[in-house]
């Protein structure tokens, strides 16, 4: 369990769900954590993580008096490439000056690269109003940071995966996978390692951009056969886009299109390590009490 980043003030996690509420188990406190419904709320005070159900984008909110460090981890809200919920929020905390703030952000604000090769130095080129949204945020966030003097770090963040974030009901399904020829390299991290980059960034000294991925571009057919591999299921049928287009949702072919292969100059300096894809799966199937039965 880490200390530091709770040692000075509370700190405030906007947006505490799947990564938030590990996040906090692992400060182990003092934490605030804010979510939208009260079932969230109340179940997370449940888990002893005091909790609050406020809307971020709503002009109100309940900021702690010693007020440490903010995570922002609410995603994106409002019209165009514009994030109004975190400008409401950002201007409902008022006159505090946190020791430092971080926001996460995703690759996707890279855009299409057409394959090419991304890092923290590459100019962002959004290709849709979500991924316009998220720099929006994160420029909002630097903005703050700068007028106040608050250290500040921004998490692009890959795919998410762990305990509960596994597309097992897709493999059980038998839903098939878009070959790998026909799309770009996948990035992927485990959410401990995501949780692990949070902490070092609230209790270190970093600052600035971070690109986060495990550093194995597997495409997501390839993660995808390797998890039904080690989950004993069936292996999923390889598509072309032209089947791709009639069966596979809207969400998950916007994230297919884009191609890029995303790597971070900057991450040595978290000095933390982020587990390979079959760690990953494997550390996530023990956890949610299912055996790696299979290779
Ligand atoms: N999934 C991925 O692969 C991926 C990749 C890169 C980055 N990200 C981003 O990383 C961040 C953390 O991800 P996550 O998986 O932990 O997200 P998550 O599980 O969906 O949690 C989001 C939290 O934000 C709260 N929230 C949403 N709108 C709110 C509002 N208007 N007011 C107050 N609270 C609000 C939700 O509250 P309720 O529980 O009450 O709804 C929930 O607790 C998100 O911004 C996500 O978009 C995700």
């Amino acid at each position: 369990m880490e200390t530091g980043a709770t040692s000075t003030g509370i700190c405030l996690i906007a947006g505490c769900g799947y990564v938030g509420t590990r996040l906090a188990r692992r400060l182990g406190g003092p934490v605030l954590a804010l979510v939208r419904t009260a079932a969230s709320a109340e179940a997370l005070c449940r888990a002893g993580i005091p909790a609050q159900a406020v809307d971020l984008g709503g002009g109100d909110l309940p900021v702690p008096g010693d007020l440490g460090a903010v995570v922002y981890l609410a995603p994106p809200g409002g019209e165009g490439g514009f994030d109004d919920r975190l400008r409401a929020f950002l201007a409902a905390l008022g006159g505090v000056r946190p020791r430092m703030f971080l926001y996460a952000s995703t690759t996707g604000v890279y855009g299409d690269a057409g394959g090419a090769e991304v890092d923290e130095a590459t100019p962002p080129t959004p290709g849709n109003d979500r991924a316009r949204q998220r720099l929006d945020a994160e420029r909002q966030a630097q903005a703050w940071c700068a007028a106040r003097g608050v250290r500040w770090v921004v998490f692009r963040v890959a795919a998410i995966y762990g305990p509960h974030r596994l597309p097992l009901e897709r493999l059980r399904r038998g839903e098939p996978v878009l070959r790998p020829e026909d799309t770009g390299p996948g990035h992927r991290i485990h959410v401990d390692d995501l949780v692990a980059a949070c902490t070092a960034a609230l209790t270190g000294t970093a600052e600035g951009i971070f690109n986060l991925m495990d550093g194995f571009p597997w495409s997501v057919a390839e993660f995808t056969e390797r998890l039904a591999a080690i989950a004993g299921l069936p292996v999923p049928r390889r598509i072309g886009w032209a089947e791709a287009e009639r069966v596979l949702s809207p969400g998950l072919l916007a994230f297919l299109r884009d191609r890029r292969r995303v790597r971070s100059h900057r991450l040595a300096e978290l000095g933390i390590s982020r587990r390979p894809p079959d760690t990953g799966i494997r550390d996530s199937l023990r956890e949610m009490g299912l055996s790696s039965a299979g290779r």
